[in-house]
């Protein structure tokens, strides 16, 4: 064993999982997001955490409308799934670049990205500052999904996204 650095650290700890977080804006636009930063936290309420950097368009969004939904992206959509992880709403109309088509969510005002293999819709129930970002512990009101597309999209060390599917199945 070796002493490493931060980098080094987190670069052996990859990969890491890609999800996609929509919201709407302070004008109730939509907007997504990337982010690796998620998980599940509890089964019972069912909840998941995602963080956000302040600075983030979509922080000040979920912050005043307490809701998002938590997509994990499907294979055929990396393209448009790094467009929102690289570009920011602040100066775009991402829905327009990325190509994404937008569903009605069942229990939430943010929409649901299209065939995505899970989407979770989420309230927030709690946040908690942590460092440079908020933590948004969201509970789950309504779930949506494509079995059909089991292969969910991971990030390399080296900022590359591949698809593994869940299933046991390559
Ligand atoms: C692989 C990857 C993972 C990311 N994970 C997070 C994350 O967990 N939290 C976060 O705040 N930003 C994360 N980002 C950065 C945002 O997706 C990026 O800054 C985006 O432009 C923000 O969009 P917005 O300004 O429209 O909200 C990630 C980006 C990439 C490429």
């Amino acid at each position: 064993m070796k002493i490493l650095n931060e980098s080094e650290a987190v670069a052996l700890s990859a990969p890491f999982v890609y999800t996609l977080i929509s919201s709407l804006d302070r004008e109730g636009r939509p907007n997504v997001m990337g982010a690796s930063w998620a998980t599940q936290t509890s089964f019972q309420p069912f909840l998941w955490l995602i963080s956000i950097d302040r600075r983030r368009y979509s922080h000040a969004g979920i912050d005043m409308h307490k809701e998002f939904v938590l997509h994990f992206p499907s294979e055929e959509q990396a393209e448009a799934a790094w467009v929102c992880g690289t570009r920011s709403g602040r100066d775009e109309d991402k829905i327009k670049s990325s190509g994404f088509r937008l569903l009605p969510s069942r229990s939430v005002k943010v929409p649901t990205i299209d065939g995505v293999t899970a989407a979770f819709e989420c309230r927030v129930v709690n946040q908690i500052e942590t460092g440079d970002h908020t933590v948004f512990v969201g509970e789950v009101v309504g779930i949506s999904g494509s079995p059909e597309k089991a292969r969910h999209l991971f990030v390399s060390s080296d900022r590359k996204l591949f698809a593994v599917a869940g299933t046991g199945k390559q």
